[in-house]
């Protein structure tokens, strides 16, 4: 018998934005840019998504307007008349399609300090690696500490790509504070050794990311939905930890929340997995109970296979589908309002329609030979 899902296919509203259904496209890079333009195989792409049901996209990360922001190949800019005329497609195609979708702005950090199949520094060979403390991990020095001057910068990059987003038609932004990338390297004590505003407590390691979201919000009104994704983990260290309680967490949660962040998306790479001891919440569902605003879920959603390899540190080959299982039950329970599906949508763009038609024994696996069309 198929999973009740109904659940998923209720409209949801964030300020005045409302969507079709609680299913958003969770942010993957794809590399499929040259030149840092997204092409019309970009806007195809991201319309068969919404053509199979999605509520709600959110793009691949792309880079904000500072020559430290990339670290990737063929990652789309978030500036610039081409990159915008690109990204002014896809935002057509896409409401055309009935979907909403947001842009996830993104900056690197130091992690354009460590190279590798699929890195590049162009088109600004010369630009170091930038960083709170210029630390990959604890102890491991591999860029440059940013000064306030550069910080301001930055700051105001993001909130330039914001209101870009918005004269484009963009629904709404993601900024990308997860995974161990600029702003979540503020926020882990491993890699900010600051002793200025923006380093020391938990709420200080959070002030980079207040700046920049209390910028975006003078500029983009009181009703702009701004979504803000965070994780735990960081691609440099698995297990990894901001916060080791709820308390914590809600000191963490606080100053983000109070700065006008409208939506937490809550990066996890099982969701099923309760957070802290003692209740089976999970990420998302303390962010949700810590904070009142919506939260995002996300991790394995339909997939066996968590999407990161411990062993192989990259991303996984191959994970057969697996039943949605709990998936309603705890958005029924209001554990959280929106479910993100990552390498599942790559594979079954039509995943919405699929599941809606009670067809999920359909499902195709995900395989890494996926990530070589962008189809
Ligand atoms: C190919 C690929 C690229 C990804 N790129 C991004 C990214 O640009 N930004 C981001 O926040 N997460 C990125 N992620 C993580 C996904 O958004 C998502 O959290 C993860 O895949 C877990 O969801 P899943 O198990 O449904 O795939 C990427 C994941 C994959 C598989």
């Amino acid at each position: 018998m198929p999973a009740d899902t109904d659940a998923l296919f209720t409209p949801f509203t964030i300020n005045k934005l409302e969507l079709p259904n609680r299913i958003v496209m969770a942010p993957m890079t794809r590399n499929f840019s040259p030149d840092n333009i997204p092409g019309d195989n970009v806007a195809s792409y991201y319309r068969r998504r919404a053509e199979g049901g999605t509520g709600l996209i959110i793009t691949e990360g792309t880079y904000i307007n500072h020559p430290s922001a990339g670290a990737y190949e063929n990652v789309p800019f978030f500036y610039g008349d081409q990159a915008l005329a690109g990204w002014k497609k896809v935002v057509d195609e896409v409401h055309w399609a009935g979907a909403k979708i947001a842009p996830q702005l993104w900056h690197t950090g130091i992690m354009r300090g460590v190279g590798g199949e699929g890195a590049t520094l162009e088109p600004y060979p010369n630009v170091p690696a930038f960083g709170p403390s210029g630390l990959l991990m604890p102890g491991k020095e591999i860029g440059h500490a940013m000064s306030l001057d550069e910080i301001n910068q930055v700051v105001g990059a993001y909130v330039q790509a914001a209101v870009d987003a918005q004269a484009l038609g963009f629904d709404c932004i993601e900024l990308h504070g997860a995974h161990g990338y600029l702003i979540d390297q503020f926020f882990w004590e491993g890699t900010n050794q600051r002793h200025d505003a923006y380093g020391g407590s938990i709420a200080k390691r959070a002030q980079f990311a207040v700046d920049i979201i209390t910028g975006i919000r003078a500029k983009v009104g009181p009703d702009y939905p701004i979504i803000f994704r965070f994780s735990q983990w960081k691609l440099m260290n698995y297990q990894a930890r901001l916060v080791n309680n709820s308390e914590e967490l809600e000191q963490f949660l606080k100053p983000l929340s109070d700065a006008g962040v409208d939506v937490f998306h809550c990066s996890t790479r099982r969701f099923w997995q309760p957070e802290f001891e003692g209740s089976d919440l999970n990420l998302a569902g303390w962010t949700q109970k810590i904070t009142g605003k919506p939260c995002i879920t996300v991790g394995s959603i339909s997939l066996e296979e968590d999407f990161l390899d411990e062993n192989a540190r990259g991303i996984s080959e191959h994970s057969e589908p697996a039943s949605i299982g709990n998936l309603a039950t705890l958005l029924k329970r209001g554990d959280f309002d929106l479910v993100a599906v990552g390498r599942s949508l790559i594979s079954n763009p039509d995943w919405p329609k699929l599941v809606r038609a009670g067809r999920e024994s359909e499902l195709l696996a995900y395989d890494q030979s996926d990530l070589t069309r962008l189809d």
